[in-house]
């Protein structure tokens, strides 16, 4: 059967969150946590048992291989019994089990999207770093045990770019600021073609936020369950936090109003089941703040997010960075904290501007520089910007066109998969 008319399945696997659904959909079918539950006793029988009793062995095998979990339901299963232990396959963007990656596959295409994988091409995406190794284990997986019959590995900025959600028509020239949970890259991309040399990465996540904003609230001797607490952190993040334009001013304005500004989390002991309460301050913008001034959650990283964003287009090709300054596009569930886009825009135009006035200074204002047109793209849909541009190109024709396919890998091995075009071209 000729599987091109159906549409591709399109899966975003993030370190927080898995972004799953069919191309042309504008929103993806699933969001669900990117984490495994496995049956912990099968597993540890299948590696203790002697050789000899190879049958016990086999069957402990297929137990596990049976009983996992994932997403939400994996949370469940591990909240409610000892037996299952959490698997985190993709860290920082990076996929760091290829066990719990391929069980995890394995669940959302037959649970969760409910379809043959023989039947559809498979859109699947990769951080900008990714290694061609990592590549080749994804082709291998997908080819091998899911039998695909075409796969295209897409880097999650280009998409996030492709979405074309920018202009009427699709820009492929801009800079990509992806911040997930684990993981937070500056990608710049010309006319479709990263520039590899010029990306950057930051190790400050949406996971760093929520462990700032626990920290908070730890500190203040707020009533919040232990167990509970990076859950109810996460939340608060998600539901209050908000980027000001003023750390100072905004201090002050809470200790004015408190009552305007402070917000109330209720919730329930997950052990007695008793309700408690607790107060939200200065966290709500405290937390966002980690990104404009790091030296706040720690020492080791204290370059504030404009600044590396500067330091990219500085960095790319002279005649590109008029153009990448134009178009700066954010993307994952990080970038959605309210007025995010502001305080970027106003920090870097700032950072831009003061080096055009020093290079005019130097210059005796001899000659005048054209200002640089600083924008920062906003959008509702930027939570699966990256989801969204796969769906958009693995509905055209081109893309079927595009994917490696089930004879390729058969003819030439994984290795097809090792490089991705967009890093060739002219850079
Ligand atoms: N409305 C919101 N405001 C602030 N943060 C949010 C919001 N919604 C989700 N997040 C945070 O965004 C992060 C998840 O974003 P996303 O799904 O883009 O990450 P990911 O793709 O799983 O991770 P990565 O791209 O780092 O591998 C989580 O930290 C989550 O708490
Ligand atoms: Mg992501």
């Amino acid at each position: 059967m000729d599987p091109s008319p159906r549409p591709a399945v399109v899966i975003d696997n993030g370190s927080g969150y898995t972004k799953m659904g069919f191309a042309g959909n504008v929103e993806p079918c699933f969001i669900i946590p990117t984490v495994v539950a496995v049956n912990e006793s099968f597993l540890n029988q299948s590696k203790n048992l002697s050789k000899a009793n190879w049958l016990a062995q086999h069957n402990a095998g297929v137990m596990a291989d049976l009983d996992f979990f994932i997403g939400d339901e994996a949370l469940t299963k591990s909240r409610c019994s000892s037996t299952y232990n959490l698997s985190y396959p993709v860290q920082h963007g990076q996929v760091e089990n290829w066990d719990a990656m391929e069980r995890y596959w394995q669940q959302c295409i037959f649970n969760y999207l409910r379809c043959d994988p023989e039947d559809h091409y498979f859109l699947l995406t990769e951080s900008p770093l990714t290694s061609p190794e990592s590549r080749e284990y994804t082709g291998e997986i997908m080819f091998e045990t899911f039998n695909v019959p075409g796969l295209y590995i897409a880097v999650n900025s280009v998409l996030a770019l492709a979405a074309g959600y920018t202009t009427s028509k699709c820009e492929m020239t801009g800079v990509v600021v992806d911040v997930g949970e684990g993981a937070a890259h500056v990608v710049p991309v010309a006319d479709g073609y990263v520039i590899g040399g010029s990306i950057k990465s930051i190790p400050i996540a949406g996971k760093d936020v929520t462990l700032f904003v626990q920290n908070l609230m730890r500190e203040r001797g707020e009533n919040v369950p232990p167990d509970d607490s990076f859950e109810v952190a996460r939340k608060v993040k998600e539901m209050y936090c908000y980027t000001c334009s003023d750390i100072v001013k905004e201090f002050n304005k809470h200790d004015k109003e408190p009552t305007k500004y402070m917000r109330h989390w209720r919730g329930i002991k997950p052990k007695s089941g008793a309700p408690y309460s607790c107060d939200i301050g200065y966290e709500r913008f405290l937390g966002p703040e980690i990104f404009f001034n790091p030296e706040i959650y720690g020492s080791d990283f204290t370059t504030p997010l404009p600044v590396v964003i500067d330091k990219c287009i500085q960095s790319a090709p002279i005649d590109t960075r008029r153009s990448l300054y134009k178009n700066i596009v954010l993307s994952g569930g990080s970038t959605m904290f309210k007025d995010f886009n502001k305080r970027l825009q106003r920090d870097l135009k700032k950072i831009v501007d003061t080096r055009v006035l020093l290079s005019e200074a130097r210059l005796n204002g001899e000659i005048k520089s054209q200002p640089v047109e600083v924008n920062v793209v906003s959008h509702p849909i930027q939570r699966f910007a990256v989801w969204f541009g796969g769906s958009v190109l693995a509905s055209t024709p081109e893309f079927f066109t595009a994917c490696h396919t089930k004879a390729e890998y058969e003819e030439h091995g994984a290795s097809i998969c090792r490089s991705n075009p967009v890093f060739k071209g002219m850079y």
